[in-house]
């Protein structure tokens, strides 16, 4: 039976539809909202119910569509149809006028003195690619070349529009710009996630962050996330002579732009905008970490160019880095999963750069006797971006004779056992192997994020497995049973399958995951990945000699000596031992494939031009192939620059192939 909808159900969706559009663009783009919250909500329900009753009526596009039905499994990787390049930093006033006198020569007139100076919006960039005006994906940066597809995530930002408004609009626009989350929105959100008991995030842009690689849209949906549109990736269908005009039609389309941007002339002028907004820093709703300045006229910054991952017509001109004064009420001492025991200063808290203030790193001994504190002392400190605060001096000037001193611990303040201090280290550390806070911290590493990321198994749960003798180390939990879990204090059968779950998950996670979860000294993220993909397997790296280890590039003794240092270690071979049996077999990691240098080893010597060596050495890897630091028989090809010396001398006789950098980037297709 079909039944047709009445005229006047249809005229009254569109409208609805309409006037949540209109609301959406005055309240997001203009700034000047025409109804209340309330007014908002019951047209918005009126719609949803309406669209209920008459699926007749669906249309993907409507404000009620923003969020999908279904989970999706992972997001696609997304080329962008140009590179997301990044910038060039400066730090203060003679750093950006070095970086304006460079442009000179491209200069024809005077007039060209022109720029955009934009507030450097402190969340994650997000690419939009419109055709038709109608939004067909949403990318995240990535590489710069490709990105994370979160289309789905970003239809759920309302003051993303689904179309471009206007009968204006160009056959085809990339449209790049920052999600971010105000301030305000963001200390609501974590206060009430504190109160329910749930996640809390260190500060806006993780927050925004981890919200966008949600799977589930629901959540992004659910949190306070907007955007701003500052660029443009390319566009067919229109053309603009400059930053203004293009910043112009995108808030035509119905977009925000973000409203602090000014175009000025002269490089005083910037000066004093960039002033006004060091100044305006703690007033404006979100988070900016500096100014960008970018060359206003397109067919300027055409002349001026690129480099490989920054514009030459561009510079972020960095905020300083945030400082307070406060008192020092106390240091604690905590003990890290490696034993070594840091201070902690307490501080009266203090708010700072969008954050309230109670603790600041200490570092260690030498620190604490260079900084020459008292408890009491009133203490300058600094927060710089997302890095820990940290104590800069004391103001002796400032005491009252009622401070008193730092008593440096010489017992675990966790297990008692008497501390010690490494020959030549500043590191004050405890050596019991036992010691419960670092079997707690060395755990918590295991499961954390970066490492076999079990979810639900915190610093908390650990304390409370090993509390209740249910784990001893970290293999102990491939052999956790059900029943066990499910008895312990506010447990259950579900939390109990939940972790489980998760553990059958972390069984195969890649490798590289696996060995930073080890703990293994010196071995961080980029080591572990090293290691990973020049061993493959876990047997491999075992079975590492200290000659192959040292013949990767970036490794160096320290690394070298603490892998082979821990693999030889019997209780740390039983542990593997008991990990396998119960099940657990990281999976195998293998140099990208079907890149320019699959499978091959190349050297790089002498001073390179376009690339820094870092990123000469990612490339190499992302084409698949493995950096090394010496020239050997095993060497596939030298890349040699000016100045190459007793390298490349060493590839001549043992008749490698050598090129130079503009054929290496030619073959890595850059
Ligand atoms: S323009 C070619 N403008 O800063 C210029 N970027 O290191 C491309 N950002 O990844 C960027 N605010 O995510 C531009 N007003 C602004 C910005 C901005 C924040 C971010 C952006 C980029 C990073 C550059």
């Amino acid at each position: 039976m079909t039944r047709s909808v009445p005229d006047e159900t249809r005229t009254r969706v569109l409208e609805l539809r309409d006037l949540i559009r209109e609301a959406d663009y005055r309240y997001y783009v203009l700034d000047d909202p025409t109804l209340t919250d309330t007014q908002y909500d019951e047209l918005y329900r009126e719609l949803v119910a309406l669209e209920g009753e008459w699926p007749e009526l669906h249309d993907p596009e409507s404000p009620t569509q923003r969020v999908p039905g279904v989970v999706a499994e992972g997001f696609e990787p997304f080329e962008h149809p140009s590179p997301m390049v990044s910038l060039d930093n400066v730090t203060d006033e003679e750093q950006f006028r070095d970086w304006v006198g460079s442009g000179d020569r491209y200069l024809r007139s005077e007039d060209e003195r022109r720029y955009s100076v934009e507030p450097k919006i402190d969340g994650i960039g997000l690419e939009l690619i419109y055709e038709e005006g109608v939004l067909v994906t949403a990318s995240t940066r990535g590489d710069g070349l490709v990105g994370e597809n979160v289309t789905a995530n970003a239809r759920t930002i309302r003051s993303i529009p689904q179309r471009l408004r206007g009968d204006d609009v160009p056959a085809w626009i990339a449209i790049r710009g920052e999600c971010y989350c105000r301030k305000e929105d963001f200390f609501a959100f974590n206060r009430a996630a504190e109160e329910a008991g749930e996640r809390t995030f260190a500060n806006p842009r993780n927050f925004v962050g981890g919200s966008l690689r949600m799977l589930d849209s629901r959540i992004p949906a659910s949190r306070p996330i907007r955007y701003f549109a500052y660029a443009l990736g390319g566009v067919r269908g229109a053309s603009f002579d400059n930053q203004d005009a293009i910043l112009e039609a995108f808030r035509s389309y119905g977009l925000p732009t973000i409203p602090e941007a000014r175009i000025v002339d002269g490089v005083d002028a910037v000066a004093t905008r960039y002033a006004e907004l060091v100044e305006a820093r703690d007033d404006v709703p979100y988070e900016m970490d500096g100014v960008v300045v970018k060359v206003d006229d397109l067919a300027l910054q055409e002349r001026m160019g690129m480099r490989t991952r920054s514009p030459v017509w561009a510079v972020a001109w960095k905020f300083p880095a945030q400082r307070a004064l406060t008192r020092l009420n106390d240091v604690d001492w905590s003990v890290g999963r490696t034993g070594v025991v840091t201070p902690r200063a307490i501080l009266e808290p203090v708010f700072l750069a969008g954050v309230t203030v109670q603790h600041a790193t200490l570092h260690n001994l030498d620190e604490l006797e260079r900084l020459q504190l008292q408890i009491g002392d009133e203490v300058e400190i600094e927060r710089a971006g997302d890095v820990i605060p940290k104590v800069l001096r004391a103001l002796p000037e400032q005491r009252s004779g009622d401070e008193r001193d730092i008593v440096v611990p010489d017992r675990c303040p966790a297990c008692d056992t008497e501390l010690h201090r490494d020959e030549g280290k500043v590191a004050l550390r405890c050596g019991n192997f036992a010691c419960p806070a670092q079997i707690t911290g060395h755990l918590a590493h295991f499961a954390s994020r970066g490492a076999l990321d079990i979810r639900g198994l915190g610093e908390k749960q650990v304390t409370q497995l090993l509390r209740e003798g249910l784990i001893k180390d970290a293999a102990d939990l491939f052999h956790l049973e059900e029943d066990a879990l499910a008895g312990l204090e506010r447990w259950g059968p579900k939390s109990a399958q939940n972790l489980l779950a998760q553990l059958d998950a972390a069984r195969t996670r890649p490798l590289d995951r696996f060995l930073v979860g080890l703990g293994i000294r010196e071995v961080g993220e980029r080591g572990a990945k090293i290691l990973a993909r020049a061993f493959g397997t876990l047997d491999g790296v075992r079975a590492a000699t200290k000659e192959e280890l040292l013949e990767l590039d970036e490794v160096g003794e320290a690394l070298a000596d603490s892998v082979l240092e821990w693999f030889g270690e019997e209780r740390n071979e039983a542990m593997l031992e008991r990990m396998a049996q119960g099940g657990v077999a990281p999976a195998a990691v293998a140099a990208p494939s079907g890149g320019a240098f699959e499978g091959l080893t190349l050297v790089l010597t002498g001073k390179l031009e376009e690339l820094s060596r870092d990123e000469a050495k990612r490339l190499v890897e992302a084409q698949g192939g493995r950096a090394a630091s010496s020239v050997s028989k095993r060497t596939d090809l030298v890349v040699a620059g000016p100045g190459a010396g007793s390298k490349l001398k060493k590839a001549e006789e043992l008749e490698i192939e050598v090129i130079d950098e503009a054929e290496f980037l030619r073959r890595a297709g850059r």
